[in-house]
């Protein structure tokens, strides 16, 4: 008996001694347990506000200033655990910061498709959708202390350029789109819950990045480091800052990322006009500023802006002299009980790097910066830091702290992944149909090219461990034979010794044959911008070579994040079918063959403008100009501006089906209300022809309503994206037309769906004047969908008051 019961209590030791082992992986608490948690600031039932100030005034100069930097130092005697600021999130949690270590329970995450596929879905909901899954997987990492909870994800910059090595990473060219795309992905990334309005609990925090006008890496000895881009405030107003204020006022992102770049002479993260008076004054950023890693490193040492680095650190923390700033709409949080704080609207509150760790002592010993300066950067990061629970106690008692291993890689999560890469594959050409292939009538596919059986070059760039790939030869492998050849040893495709010849035979041999080819990173990525639009080296020779032999169709997968001339393919007519995969992610061969065979209707359409090589061969990669300039041969960038040959045009994408449209309901003219005192010195005549200033209308929630029906007049069901155009009145600087709304929609063979729009008048029917003040002009506008055009007169409305 006695025996029994001192067994019983051995294995019960065993067992927690056992569960003890196991929950050795669990993070160990950031703060606020033990002796501490009865601090103030580790009080949950107080404001936030009140907490973040109880917090700082117990920092010591010292410790305040080593949390100024991404790897923030512990504070032991407060109970505060070290902080590693950079994690990032771009398409699944990547280990490209040093905030993310997978391995043990963690072996990898979900790999999404880069972010240029998804944004080729159209899908907004998708786009949300993946950030929520993405951040389930970051908090369960977070919970077993293998990532951080700040993410500094996504990159919104505009794809001004199609050589840029890190347009992969964006949703393209069309500022509303990715201003649309970094609402939705942020918006489920940080989940925002519970809390008071500015204080809403963040199940992780996300980051738009690089504000601003930076989309430039190193072309032909010109580098981000030094690059300085000159931006007119038209195109800063309606290009580049669109998606940030998007991300900002839509999506209520807690970061923005200053770049590396100048703007108009002045590096970003130093810039108060930019920091204080837009991000914060303007869009009212409820959140942090950080650099990028180590931007003010950069402006001191590369760009020598100024003569000391404890300049340098001033000029960041302060982001210039407040003296200049002018902050008429700030919000400020009030924190006047200590008068150490001045009103909170510091400048840059984080370093990404060691630069401000280490001047920000010689700084203030200077008299360059003083504490109330650096209590507001701290400020705003503690905040987040709280908002995001982690001074909250034990995060295993908190809402997503039972996240775990189990919740990573999931069936659906994977499941997800193999949706987002299939609603991102682009149909560019499909003559006679030839595609979808039957595998009763093609049983052997010969599957060639470089990238016909890679898996990392799938994810693309700022991309983690996937949960696993398949590659295409693996996906077409699950529908038919296949008769594998590379023809090219890399995507560089250079030199005598390819075996183009091999692919050939193989391509004779088959009933069908699949060439798979494009790019990785080799030749776009950060600090790698392109040259030239063409596949590279002799790529182009084994396609054209294998399509002449091959005995049945030759179906050209391409696999890029920039746009590449293919005019030869398009114009071949061995080719028969084209298309654009982007980098579609970990389960990126299985969307390929899905489509490929059918079993998938694709549905993609382009984010960018494939220009011809002529394009690049005539514009330099340094010239920011948006718009064209006939006057010194300009030919101006995105669809929006540029009206030359393109080899395809932005939203080009076909389907299996095909689709028509039809305006069920519009109105033909709008009256835009104008306040009182200007609406009286002139009448709807003399308005007309003139645009009008945002300002000076009452255009707020007005939208003109739009009912479009779709109809599938074909035999296949599919999903199919309407999308809106707006062509202004003649004689502005205005785009020459503008996407102002989309939605996808599926729709049954022989179906039809309405889609109803409302287009926002300010927002939409606007643009930038020279000055950068946006104006709406009044007169005739038309509507584009499709084909279809529709006359919308806009009037200048005199009645008064
Ligand atoms: C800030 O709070 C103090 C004390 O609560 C109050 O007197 C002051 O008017 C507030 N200031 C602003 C700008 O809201
Ligand atoms: C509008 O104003 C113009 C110029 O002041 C004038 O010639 C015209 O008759 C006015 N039209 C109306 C409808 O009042
Ligand atoms: C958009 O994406 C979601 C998530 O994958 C999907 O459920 C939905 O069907 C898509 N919409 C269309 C019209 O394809």
């Amino acid at each position: 008996m006695a025996k029994a019961k001192l067994l019983l209590l051995f294995s019960i030791y065993f067992l927690l001694l056992l569960l003890l082992l196991l929950g050795a992986d669990a993070r160990p608490p950031f703060a606020c347990v033990g002796p501490t948690s009865s601090l103030p600031f580790c009080r949950t039932s107080l404001p936030i506000r009140a907490r973040v100030r109880d917090l700082i005034g117990r920092l010591a100069t010292s410790e305040k200033i080593r949390l100024l930097v991404n790897n923030a130092a512990a504070v032991p005697r407060l109970g505060i655990g070290g902080y590693e600021w950079w994690s990032e999130a771009l398409h699944g949690v990547s280990n490209t910061g040093p905030g993310v270590h997978f391995g043990g329970p963690f072996p990898g995450a979900t790999g999404f498709p880069q972010v240029i596929s998804t944004a080729a879905s159209f899908n907004a909901t998708l786009w949300e959708l993946i950030g929520r899954v993405v951040s389930d997987e970051a908090r369960a990492m977070y919970n077993g202390g293998q990532a951080g909870l700040t993410y500094w994800s996504p990159n919104v910059n505009i794809f001004r350029d199609p050589r840029w090595g890190r347009g992969q990473e964006t949703p393209g060219e069309d500022p509303s789109v990715a201003g649309k795309y970094a609402a939705s992905y942020v918006r489920g990334l940080q989940q925002p819950y519970g809390g008071k309005s500015g204080y809403l609990r963040l199940k992780v925090a996300a980051c738009c990045k690089h504000y601003t006008a930076y989309d430039l890496d190193n072309w032909k000895g010109i580098d981000r480091f030094h690059f300085n881009a000159k931006v007119s405030k038209q195109d800063l107003e309606d290009t580049f800052d669109v998606p940030f204020k998007s991300c900002v006022v839509e999506g209520k992102v807690a970061s923005v990322m200053c770049s590396y770049n100048q703007v108009n002479g002045v590096p970003t993260c130093a810039d108060p006009n930019l920091l204080r008076n837009t991000i914060r004054g303007e869009w009212g950023l409820n959140g942090y500023i950080v650099s990028d890693c180590d931007s003010v490193g950069v402006f001191y040492n590369t760009q020598h802006y100024t003569s000391t680095p404890e300049d340098a650190a001033a000029v960041a923390i302060k982001a210039g002299d407040r003296r200049h700033c002018s902050n008429k709409n700030q919000k400020m949080l009030n924190i006047t009980t200590q008068h150490t704080f001045g009103p909170l609207v510091p400048g840059l509150d984080l370093d990404c790097g060691p630069f401000l760790a280490q001047y920000t002592q010689g700084a203030l010993n200077q008299g360059k910066v003083n504490l109330a300066d650096i209590n507001n950067a701290l400020a705003n990061t503690l905040t987040v830091q709280m908002r995001l629970g982690m001074y909250d106690g034990d995060s295993s008692k908190q809402p997503f702290g039972s996240l775990g291993p189990r919740d990573v890689c999931t069936p659906a999560h994977k499941e997800l992944a193999l949706e987002a890469a299939r609603q991102g594959i682009v149909l560019l050409k499909n003559a006679g149909r030839a595609l979808p292939l039957s595998p009763a009538r093609h049983r052997n596919v010969a599957v060639v090219g470089p990238n016909s059986d890679v898996t990392t070059t799938m994810i693309g760039n700022y991309a983690g461990v996937p949960c696993g790939y398949t590659s295409p030869l693996q996906g077409i492998g699950r529908y038919v034979g296949t008769n594998h050849q590379a023809g090219c040893t890399d995507v560089a495709c250079s030199g005598t010794r390819q075996p183009i010849d091999a692919a050939v035979a193989a391509a004779a041999r088959s009933d069908a044959t699949v060439v798979i080819m494009g790019l990785d990173q080799s030749v776009e990525a950060e600090m790698v911008d392109r040259v030239g639009l063409l596949l590279p080296g002799r790529q182009q020779e084994l396609v054209t070579k294998v399509a002449a032999a091959s005995r049945g169709p030759t179906i050209l997968v391409l696999m890029s994040g920039g746009p590449i001339d293919v005019s030869f393919a398009e114009h071949n007519p061995k080719i028969a079918a084209i298309l654009w995969a982007g980098y579609p992610g970990q389960a990126g061969g299985m969307a390929i063959a899905d489509v490929i065979f059918g079993a998938f209707n694709p549905g993609g359409k382009l984010p960018v403008t494939w220009y011809p090589q002529s394009f690049v061969d005539k514009v330099s990669m340094a010239d920011m100009g948006m718009r064209s300039d006939p006057s010194r041969g300009y030919p101006g960038r995105s669809y929006r501006f540029y009206r030359g040959p393109v080899v395809y045009p932005y939203g080009h994408g076909l389907s299996y089906t095909k689709f028509s449209h039809s305006i069920a309901q519009a109105p033909a003219q709008l009256s835009v209300q104008l306040d009182g005192k200007r609406a009286a010195s002139l009448n709807s005549t003399t308005w007309l022809n003139r645009a009008v200033r945002v300002t000076h209308t009452r255009c707020d929630g007005l939208t003109v309503p739009l009912h479009v029906d779709v109809t599938n007049e074909g035999d296949l069901d599919g999903a199919h994206t309407v999308m809106v155009y707006s062509v202004p009145p003649e004689g502005h600087l205005a785009p020459v037309r503008q996407l102002v709304a989309f939605e996808k929609v599926h729709v049954a063979a022989g179906g039809q769906a309405r889609v109803v729009f409302g287009i926002d008048v300010c927002k939409d029917l606007s643009f930038a004047d020279k000055y950068g003040i946006r104006r709406i002009p009044i007169g005739d506008h038309s509507l584009q969908v499709g084909d279809l055009s529709h006359s919308l007169s806009l009037r200048a409305a005199t009645v008064l008051i």
